[in-house]
């Protein structure tokens, strides 16, 4: 055993305690020096944390510990200097194992003197600190790393508040999303990337708060730029805490969606609008499936009443019946017609027309028609030009889009008539292709509509109305009319902000500008009585329109096909006129007209045009042969029809 040091403590009086407690200590080296450096008690720590036993080591100088720079350095001596000096030396640094490993350890260094104050020694306690350098070593590195990371993140700003809102720290995100370089915006308040009407509205300090109560703050809102640029932003806010727990600040990440948020709604847009496009096409095959079944049956009714009608000249009572009868069918076929017009099944004669000209030739109507209450604005652009249109249904749309803004007007207001010419992208669709268009607008000060109704204005029978007050055609009457026309129409609406219909209709080029006056014609009776033939497939149209023609003094000839007519043709080289449904089974009217006019072309043809009949367009050419007649058509239509092909064959 090694003689306790002269020191004056509490062990002094009991050595052998002393010793005990430096024996069972084992995480520190505790071990004496001469005033030489030499070693002169060794403990168990200092065993286990060097690797010398007592035996080994005893007797040497503590040099051995030191690694060869310190040794060359002259650290062990100046450490004993210092110690002997100040009477205390401390430090930190490599030391060496027996087995020549390294550890980093943390040194103390007393001097002891004895009564006299002669130095007798030195009382050294060395700690192996690796493990916990290890440690600090890796939270610098992580902190280190930590640091270029946040750097290196340029798509998201990152970045720190203090207490106060005050910004303390900022990346380079932060930078490239906000263009604030940071020694712009270090200790700047938060609050400068709020819009002004966000600030006024106490957002960041609600931001704040949130964060503090909830311990984070999520959101997607509106910020701006050092520009004043705005950017959607996604903004997460949470608090930072000292180790007490106190909120020393706030992180701050916020990053750009702007460019996201733009692809999702075209996405949404895109998508909202092909399922509208699909839904109107199946109401239109369902609409005109119907308007058709419809057609046929009002066309039946038709010619009988008014054959009734002809036989019941003497009784008064059943003529007046029969023409009240006449009067409820012919509103029947108007909304028939409507049906079609959605449907596109409406054959249409277009032609090029004067945009202005026609809107004024409503306006007119108009301001004779709506109430006094409701004030018209007319603004006509310049250079709207022409379209190729059906004259009479551009006038019904307008009409039709009028009184829609009357009925959302009870209590008055204006309705504004405007033209423009425009150049327009392709819908998302991509139904409407780019192109120059003229654009009519009928807006008013109206109730508007709530976006549910919106979306479905232009279903057919899609009303808001009472019965008997609207059918919901008006609108789908609209729409189909334009799309008829290679165009496209769109509702803008707010519920309690009017409402604003844009009807665009692609642009008729000046080539095709050459317009025809419609010829007004006075019906003259055909010189000699004609043989036609008739072909119709539906037996109970085709009997009551054969019972008409007689009637007027046709001699008629019925077919139900087109070959059973070919038949007849051939037979009977003297028919000269013929009239037929274009919807036929088998071959249908245009081609029972071609193969007719290869074995006698000079034959007339009336072409009776029901829903199959979409090609009037281009068809339609003036030819003085051939006429068409819409279904369901009054007598006197298909009287005319008949004349002008007669004189067109005499003249
Ligand atoms: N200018 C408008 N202001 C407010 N709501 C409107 C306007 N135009 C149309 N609507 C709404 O759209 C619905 C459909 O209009 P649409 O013209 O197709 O049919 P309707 O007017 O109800 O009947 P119809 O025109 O066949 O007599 C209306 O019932 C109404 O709710
Ligand atoms: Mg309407």
């Amino acid at each position: 055993l090694h003689p306790s040091p002269k020191r004056a403590n509490d062990n002094e009086d009991d050595p052998r305690r002393f010793r005990m407690l430096i024996d069972a200590v084992v995480d520190y080296a505790i071990y004496m020096l001469d005033p030489d450096g030499i070693v002169t008690t060794w403990n168990p720590g200092a065993e286990r944390i060097k690797g010398y036993t007592a035996a080994e080591v005893i007797g040497t100088s503590f040099e051995r510990f030191f690694t060869p720079e310190d040794r060359r350095l002259g650290k062990p001596r100046r450490a004993l200097e210092t110690a002997g000096r100040v009477g205390r030396f401390e430090s930190e640094g490599w030391r060496v194992r027996k087995d020549g490993s390294r550890f980093w350890a943390l040194v103390l260094v007393d001097a002891i003197r004895d009564e006299e104050g002669r130095l007798v020694g030195f009382a050294k306690i060395t700690r192996d600190m690796t493990e916990r350098r290890a440690a600090e070593e890796a939270l610098r590195d992580s902190e280190r790393r930590f640091r270029l990371l946040v750097n290196a993140v340029i798509d998201y700003a990152l970045f720190m508040l203090d207490r106060d809102g005050r910004v303390s720290s900022w990346n380079a995100g932060a930078e490239r999303v906000k263009g604030y370089t940071a020694g712009e915006i270090l200790g700047r308040h938060f609050s400068c990337f709020y819009t002004e009407e966000q600030r006024q509205r106490g957002l960041p300090e609600r931001a704040l708060e949130t964060t503090i109560r909830e311990g984070r703050f999520t959101t997607e809102d509106w910020r701006v730029r050092k520009d004043g640029s705005r950017f959607w932003a996604n903004v997460v806010i949470d608090p930072v805490r000292d180790e007490g727990g106190e909120i020393i600040g706030f992180a701050k990440i916020t990053r750009d969606m702007t460019e996201q948020r733009e692809v999702q709604r075209k996405l949404e847009e895109t998508s909202e609008a092909l399922h509208q496009a699909q839904k109107m096409e199946s109401l239109g095959l369902l609409t005109g499936g119907i308007a058709h079944d419809f057609n046929n049956a009002l066309a039946a009714i038709v010619n009988n009443l008014d054959m009734a009608g002809r036989r019941a000249r003497n009784d008064p009572t059943l003529a007046r019946q029969i023409d009240a009868a006449l009067e409820a069918a012919s509103n029947a076929a108007a909304l028939v017609k409507q049906m079609m017009v959605f449907a596109r099944r409406q054959p249409i004669q277009p032609r090029p027309i004067d945009v202005n000209a026609t809107v004024e030739g409503v306006v007119s109507l108009l301001r004779r028609a709506l109430p006094e209450s409701i004030e018209i604005a007319v603004e006509l652009g310049t250079g709207v030009g022409r379209v190729e249109a059906d004259p009479n249904q551009l006038q019904s749309s307008l009409l039709n889009l009028a009184v829609n803004a009357r009925d959302a007007m009870p209590d008055g207001g204006t309705v504004t008539i405007a033209t423009t010419r425009l150049r327009r992208e392709a819908t998302p669709d991509g139904a409407v292709p780019a192109g120059a268009f003229a654009c009519i607008t009928v807006s008013d000060t109206g109730t508007g509509m709530p976006p549910e109704v919106r979306r479905r204005a232009f279903e057919p029978f899609f009303t808001t109305k009472p019965v008997g007050k609207g059918t919901g055609l008006g609108l789908s009457m609209v729409y189909g009319t334009v799309r008829q026309l290679g165009g496209d129409a769109t509702i803008e609406s707010e519920a309690g902000r009017g409402t604003t219909v844009r009807m665009y209709i692609p642009a008729a080029d000046a080539a095709a500008a050459a317009l025809e006056p419609a010829p007004v014609e006075t019906p003259t009776q055909c010189a000699e009585a004609l043989r036609l033939l008739l072909v119709e497939d539906d037996p109970i149209v085709s009997m009551a329109t054969a019972e008409l023609l007689e009637d007027e003094g046709y001699a008629v000839q019925s077919a139900g096909r087109g070959d059973e007519a070919l038949d007849i043709l051939e037979d009977n080289p003297d028919i000269r006129i013929l009239v037929t449904d274009i919807g036929l089974p088998g071959m249908n009217g245009h081609e029972l007209a071609a193969a007719g006019r290869s074995r006698k072309p000079d034959l007339k043809v009336l072409f009776i045009t029901g829903y199959d009949h979409t090609g009037a367009a281009d068809t339609a050419a003036p030819s003085p042969n051939t006429a068409y007649l819409a279904k369901p058509y009054r007598p006197e239509h298909l009287f005319a029809a008949l004349q002008q092909l007669c004189r067109a064959g005499a003249g």
